[in-house]
């Protein structure tokens, strides 16, 4: 059943964050509603632009409308204003994340109230963006360097001038495989500041991949080349799922799930060429590593909690 984002972040708030999981093709779809419901966790499915693009947007959109008994709801992932309309109008997406953090502080905000005022009247939420996150991610390239943590003092304005309903902060994570080379962290301090500021206002951790090291090495003993590549802690990701951090967006991870389960299969076996075998391997594995994330955020187990919310 395809619900509220608000509704979901109502019942997790300060208790667990929702997992937001991207996706891109059939295998990811099962796999991910496979652990989710072995899990028996809510959760967020994402589409960003590039992954409306990939494919037939509306095969992709028609599978996840035929899924099962789980309770998620769709949302699109770092949009520009002309994907947000087209999500809106297509009345298929639960929220939708405007992404005009590259943008001047109150180009960023009057961004956001123009797709605010279009999504509200056909009761979407919005996402927002405020601070920069390092690394790349669809129409928005950030160099390390010029990454900036959100500025506690500037999330009232925000959120009261665009009227957004939740809030991407640059808390220390970027995008893709490669974070934290330094051993850096997640800034708790900031965290704490904007949920005293903000209480009960869902706020949304990016770049949240934990780049599980046993992938990288089977990764890289099956061919591979991720040198260094490194993720976000975990005990981290759970400390922040009770701070007020209410969903947690991972993308990288699916897809080394993904490389390392293909590049072992083609290795492992030269002479084949059904995409068949790998890609049940990657349902499976996919599925598993989906449980174990939302063990993390505790989700795991919300499922008929989070049922009765909603019907309530
Ligand atoms: P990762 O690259 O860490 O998976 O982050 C994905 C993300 O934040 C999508 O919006």
């Amino acid at each position: 059943m395809i619900v509220s984002t608000q509704k979901l972040f109502d019942h997790a708030y300060g208790k667990y964050a929702v997992g937001a999981y991207n996706i891109n093709n059939a295998e990811q779809i099962m796999g991910l509603f496979r652990g989710n419901m072995d899990s028996k966790a809510p959760f967020i499915i994402q589409l960003s632009k590039g992954a409306r693009s990939y494919t037939d947007t509306r095969l992709l959109e028609a599978m996840i409308r035929a899924a099962p008994d789980a309770i998620f709801a769709v949302h699109l992932d770092h949009g520009d204003e002309k994907t947000c309309y087209d999500c809106i109008d297509s009345g298929f997406y639960s929220s939708v994340m405007i992404d005009a953090s590259h943008e001047s502080f109150d180009e960023n905000i009057a961004a956001t109230r123009r797709v605010v005022d279009r999504a509200h009247a056909k009761g979407i939420s919005v996402e927002a963006e405020l601070g920069k996150l390092g690394g790349v991610e669809e129409h928005v390239s950030v160099d390390e360097a010029d990454a900036k943590l959100t500025d506690p003092k500037q999330v009232k304005e925000f959120v009261e001038r665009s009227g957004c309903d939740s809030l991407a902060c640059a808390i220390g994570t970027s995008h893709g495989a490669y974070k934290f080379s330094g051993g850096q962290g997640l800034h708790f301090d900031v965290i704490e500041q904007i949920a005293r500021l903000m209480p009960r206002f869902p706020l949304v951790m990016h770049g949240s991949s934990s780049v599980p090291q046993d992938e990288v090495t089977r990764i890289n003993a099956a061919g591979g080349k991720l040198k260094g590549a490194k993720g976000v802690d975990e005990a981290q990701i759970t400390k922040a799922s009770t701070m007020g951090v209410t969903k947690v967006n991972i993308d990288t991870d699916g897809r080394l799930v993904w490389c390392r389960v293909h590049r072992e299969c083609f290795r492992d076996d030269p002479e084949n060429f059904d995409l068949r075998p790998a890609g049940k391997v990657f349902m499976a594995e996919y599925a598993k590593y989906i449980v174990h994330k939302n063990k993390v955020l505790g989700s795991a187990g919300q499922l008929d909690s989070v049922r009765a919310f909603i019907n309530k």
